[in-house]
């Protein structure tokens, strides 16, 4: 497997790597849920929805010395755009394919006429087609040394520079960043660090204060833990009881085998080395499931019902099971998220989420700038005790990358809390997300507003919206084209 390189704590680094998953669900499938779709309510794209385009960046912003350069992919939707002062709505691309945000922002497809806007969705560098170097991209890190959110923030407003030039009618029209999770940051720091190009940012579900001590580096697996707890009574004290047993359990090679054919594992475990990966590819799919506990059926990481923590809770009733009997349930449970459609064959502890995602680039990134401290007690949260230690995360990364992460960068570049000077900015998070442990819940200023969604999971108000969508992201979502209109109509009276 691929992260059997990685060292003694490596399992831990392979969980981070895949944390800061994308946006919403694509499709969701609209007859199976007993709806149909209205001029109202839409659920799908098809490609002609949009124009897919290529600009050639500089792959170096900063600096001299390298000149090559390379083709951006970028999506494009103008036919609501009014190009007589219409505004841009600028989608800054997170770790993953272009597309697949494009997909999952709904919000931005439900709003596009009514704002009379032009939909701009641009790759992030390194993901997608969007590869500086081809396949040598990820080579070394010779090649890599340009996956950076600052080069990424800079292709952005070179990008666009060139469509208010080049477009007829364009260069009037103001541009709102909307993003979320990383692209969420995106959003926020494109406003923060390049105020004169986007009036304003719409930043969703977006972690920018997951670095350093900014927050307690538990809360994130707290936030999880909490969602399995109101979702089934026993659900979190299973789970938490479940290391345990398979600690046990995995005390003999008999033990191991029965594991692997217990969860029906394409590639059995080989011993006890590949427990802690067993644990750890668990472990990342209850923080999955907490991600996208959404209202309704949807399809973004996995297809999955309704509620999927309440459905996964059902087997997780009874924590006070013997060892074999607890895992047999847990199994049960897992298989709601690994095979919800009941096409899967095997489950594969390699991979946890869609292949969409670039999660070999949020490693390197996370080995660089991206450094966010989780930690985990076994008390307060169901997870087995991890403390946060940075010098053997440093250690693994300089193993897989060669390179040694920065853990006070992120802070230094955007500001950590200090940021009360910016304006323009609408944070959202949601009660159920474990993200919104390091996202902005509070007001900062009268222009840097949160807005809070207690039912909501990773990014629910970007989705499209959905006649199960319950009243607290209807209510965001209000407020959040409020105060888009606010910006608007406050850059035109200035001009
Ligand atoms: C996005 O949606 C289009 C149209 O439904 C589909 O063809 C494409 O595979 C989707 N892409 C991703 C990455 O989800
Ligand atoms: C901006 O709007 C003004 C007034 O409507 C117009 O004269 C000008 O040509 C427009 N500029 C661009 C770049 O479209
Ligand atoms: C997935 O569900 C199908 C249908 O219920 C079943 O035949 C198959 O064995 C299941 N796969 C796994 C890995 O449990
Ligand atoms: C398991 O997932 C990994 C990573 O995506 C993939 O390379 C491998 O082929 C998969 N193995 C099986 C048996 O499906």
């Amino acid at each position: 497997m691929a992260s059997a390189e990685l060292g003694s704590s490596g399992a831990l680094l392979r969980v981070l790597a895949l944390l800061l998953l994308p946006g919403a669900a694509p499709a969701f499938k609209p007859a199976s849920i007993g709806w149909s779709p209205s001029s109202t309510v839409r659920g799908t794209l098809t490609a002609s929805d949009y124009k897919t385009l290529y600009y050639t960046q500089k792959t170096d912003h900063f600096g001299f010395d390298e000149d090559s350069s390379f083709k951006q992919r970028y999506l494009l939707a103008d036919k609501y755009w009014n190009k007589d002062g219409g505004p841009i709505l600028f989608y800054p691309g997170n770790e993953g394919d272009i597309e697949l945000f494009c997909n999952n922002t709904g919000f931005m497809w439900d709003v596009a006429e009514d704002f009379q806007a032009m939909l701009v969705f641009a790759e992030h560098r390194y993901y997608g087609q969007s590869l500086p170097f081809g396949a040598d991209s990820y080579a070394d890190s010779k090649h890599l040394n340009y996956l950076t959110s600052e080069q990424a923030l800079a292709d952005f407003v070179v990008l666009i520079r060139f469509l208010k030039e080049s477009i007829p009618g364009a260069g009037n029209s103001s541009v709102i960043a909307i993003g979320g999770s990383y692209g969420g940051m995106l959003a926020a720091w494109l406003r923060m660090k390049y105020p004169d190009v986007v009036v304003g940012a719409f930043a969703a579900s977006a972690p920018i204060w997951q670095f350093e001590d900014l927050v307690p580096c538990d809360s994130f697996y707290d936030i999880v833990t909490n969602d399995f707890t109101k979702s089934g009574n026993g659900c979190s004290q299973s789970i938490l009881n479940s290391w345990n047993a398979i600690n046990r359990v995995a005390v003999t090679d008999e033990g191991i085998q029965w594991l692997s054919s217990t969860f029906h594992l394409c590639c059995p475990l080989q011993g006890k080395d590949d427990i802690g990966y067993f644990k750890s590819w668990l472990t990342e799919t209850w923080v999955n499931l907490a991600m996208v506990n959404y209202p309704y059926e949807a399809d973004f990481l996995q297809p999955l019902p309704a509620w999927p923590v309440q459905v996964v809770c059902k087997f997780l009733s009874n924590p006070s099971l013997d060892d074999k009997t607890l895992l047999q349930n847990i199994f049960q449970a897992i298989n709601v998220y690994y095979n919800y459609s009941g096409n899967t064959q095997c489950l594969n502890i390699s991979q946890a989420a869609t292949a969409s995602l670039g999660d070999k680039g949020w490693s390197y990134q996370a080995c660089t700038e991206m450094v966010m401290p989780f930690c985990a007690d076994g008390v307060n949260d169901m997870f087995e005790p991890q403390p946060w230690d940075f010098k053997s995360y440093a250690e693994d990364c300089f193993k897989q990358w060669g390179v040694t992460p920065r853990l006070t960068w992120i802070t230094s570049e955007y500001g950590g809390k200090n940021i009360c000077s910016h304006s323009n900015i609408v944070f959202s998070n949601g009660g159920l997300d474990p993200w919104s442990s390091g996202g902005v819940t509070k007001d900062i200023t009268d222009t840097l507003v949160a807005v809070f969604i207690p039912e909501g999971a990773h990014h629910l108000d970007l989705r499209f919206r959905h006649p199960d969508d319950p009243e607290s992201v209807v209510r965001a979502r209000e407020l959040e084209i409020k105060y888009m209109k606010q910006w608007l109509r406050k850059t035109r009276s200035s001009l």
